[in-house]
């Protein structure tokens, strides 16, 4: 049995970051939402004093509020302020140009569209900074609806598919004849996506790691599974089931943007000792034999 990583996996840039910055955190310091959609990460930072809340409500004067990569709008930054509160900023930087591209399309008093999912707290928080004038879509039919206009501003949610933007992209360039594109997708997601493209396509089967919740994670499980390979989503390395590789001679392993290395580590230890007995096990079959 051979045991192989994808190239990129694991937690991006922004990711790594906030969760840095959150571990080295005092104590007593709160994070607005949870820090990822990893339960185990935000459980290890509950451990250290590290939790989240839901609002500044309950914070008082000196208290420290850790804003995750998603950002927020600037209503937050105005309220912290206003109960003197510190703020330590995880705001990915990629998510922050995002941010301050849809301010300027609106101080240009264009109209500001953004492409990505509505409910998705890094779009919510772009649209914050656009003065919530946003138009916000994420399908063609969306783009091809839109009433006529004779200018605009686009901005993309940085986890965006690259393909499906520039899908959109054209049909707005069609429609619209002054429209300028701020290019907002970052690549983290794109390279985790082709790497466990390029890994499942040979091998036997699959396993994603990440939360339940991550949609990234479950779209590196749905894009393997495009490969017709095998794929098993799992959280931790608790959820292995030796049964799954039974007679498998490839095994594949990828991970989410918010998966932390030390859980990866996990699968990749239990599946190199599986890989140790399986060798064992074919040895002492060819010993019987000859
Ligand atoms: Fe930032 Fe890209 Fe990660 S925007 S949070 S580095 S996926």
């Amino acid at each position: 049995m051979n045991v192989y990583v994808a190239d990129a996996c694991g937690f991006c840039y922004g990711v790594r970051r906030a969760v840095e910055m959150a571990s080295s955190a005092a104590s007593g310091t709160h994070t607005l939402g949870p820090i990822i959609h990893n339960p185990q990460v935000v459980a290890r930072l509950a451990e250290r004093g590290v939790s989240p809340v839901d609002s500044l409500e309950s914070l008082r004067e000196g208290d420290t509020i850790l804003i995750r990569s998603h950002g927020v709008g600037p209503d937050v930054y105005r309220e912290a302020e206003k109960k003197r509160l510190n703020v330590v900023d995880a705001t990915c930087p990629h998510v922050k140009k995002a941010q301050q591209d849809a301010k300027k399309i609106i101080e240009k008093e264009k109209n500001l569209i953004i492409i990505g999912e509505k409910a998705h707290p890094e779009v919510i928080s772009i649209s914050q900074w656009g003065a919530n004038r946003a138009i916000i879509l994420d399908r063609e039919e969306m783009a091809r609806a839109l009433p006529p206009m004779e200018q605009a501003g686009v901005v993309v949610q940085t986890t965006f598919s690259q393909e499906q933007f520039k899908r959109i992209e054209q049909i707005l360039a069609d429609k619209i004849p002054d429209l300028t594109v701020y290019m907002t997708i970052c690549t983290a997601t794109q390279q985790r996506q082709q790497a466990a493209i390029d890994l499942a396509g040979k091998m036997d089967v699959m396993i994603v790691i990440g939360g339940k919740n991550s949609a990234n994670t479950g779209r590196l499980a749905q894009v393997c599974r495009e490969q017709g390979c095998p794929t098993y989503h799992i959280e931790t390395a608790a959820e292995l089931d030796t049964a799954w590789f039974k007679g498998m001679k490839n095994i594949g392993i990828t991970a989410g943007a918010s998966t932390p290395d030390w859980i990866i580590q996990e699968v990749v230890n239990i599946m190199e000792n599986l890989q140790a007995e399986a060798t064992e096990v074919m040895s002492e079959e060819l010993l019987d034999k000859y």
